[in-house]
């Protein structure tokens, strides 16, 4: 998706994007913050912060904090909402063009490079890797590709249920939206609009690509319900999820 897209959601963010910042759900990313030691002396900084949720929870816990959207409309919304951090800065940069040097001790990414384009997710990851100082951390979110075809499966089985095999894969080819779906490059388009979801080894190869070090990949949670799943709701089975990054410089 591009700025202008962006911008066009600023305005209703709540109702049109899944968040791991609000609901129930399981997002180990404020523990990890918590682990961080001495952060009142470290500068952290969101890369991609629409309208900075962590503004101020990062706030209160760190020297200093900037937050950076490619979006004029997130960006302006994002200052609104923290106008009372006074040791954060917002500002409007697109992470494909930063042009920090060993800057920031920690860096967020919240589902952000997401962009469908392998060359511009190369060099965001690379521009993350730059701006961090030595042995500075990443905590990232990225949407799971894994995810997605798990949701499809359980989509199948229940079709299997109720009709005989060829109507069951027809049946539940039409639900999951089958032909959004790219699985090779891991694409989900709608209209104009393209989105990149990860699998979890391309999630290491654009780490690893990229310098870092000490990779650890776990899960962000989101619980069943129509706010996460366009599709159909699986309670009694194993969550949906995004895939939660931390790494080093
Ligand atoms: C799904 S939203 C997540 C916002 C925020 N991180 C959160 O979790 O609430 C993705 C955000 O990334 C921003 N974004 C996408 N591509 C970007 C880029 N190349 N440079 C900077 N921001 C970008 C969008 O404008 C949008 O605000």
């Amino acid at each position: 998706m591009e700025q202008k897209e962006w911008d066009r959601l600023a305005e209703n963010y709540h109702e049109e994007v899944i968040s791991p910042f609000y609901g129930d759900v399981e997002n180990p990313l404020f523990d990890e913050l918590k682990k961080i030691k001495n952060r009142k002396n470290k500068l952290v900084a969101e890369f991609g912060c629409g309208l900075f949720y962590l503004g101020e929870t990062l706030s209160k816990q760190f020297k200093e904090v900037y937050a950076f959207d490619f979006s004029p409309a997130m960006v302006k919304r994002a200052k609104e909402k923290n106008k009372s951090c006074k040791n954060t800065k917002i500002g409007v940069k697109d992470i494909r063009k930063m042009r920090y040097n060993n800057k920031f001790d920690i860096i967020i990414s919240v589902n952000s490079i997401i962009m469908p384009s392998y060359n511009d997710i190369d060099k965001s990851f690379r521009n993350i890797h730059n701006a961090l100082k030595k042995k500075g951390i990443v905590l990232m979110i990225l949407p799971s590709m894994e995810s997605v075809i798990y949701n499809g499966s359980l989509i199948l089985h229940k079709q299997l249920e109720k009709f005989n095999e060829s109507t069951a894969k027809r049946t539940a080819k039409v639900k999951f939206e089958n032909k959004k779906y790219d699985f090779f490059n891991g694409y989900y388009t709608d209209g104009s609009e393209r989105q990149k979801f990860y699998y979890k080894h391309e999630v290491l190869l654009f780490l690893k690509k990229a310098g870092f070090k000490d990779i650890e990949i776990s899960k962000v949670k989101y619980p069943w319900g129509k706010n996460i799943s366009d599709y159909e709701d699986f309670p009694c089975e194993e969550k949906l999820w995004d895939w939660f990054v931390k790494a080093r410089k």
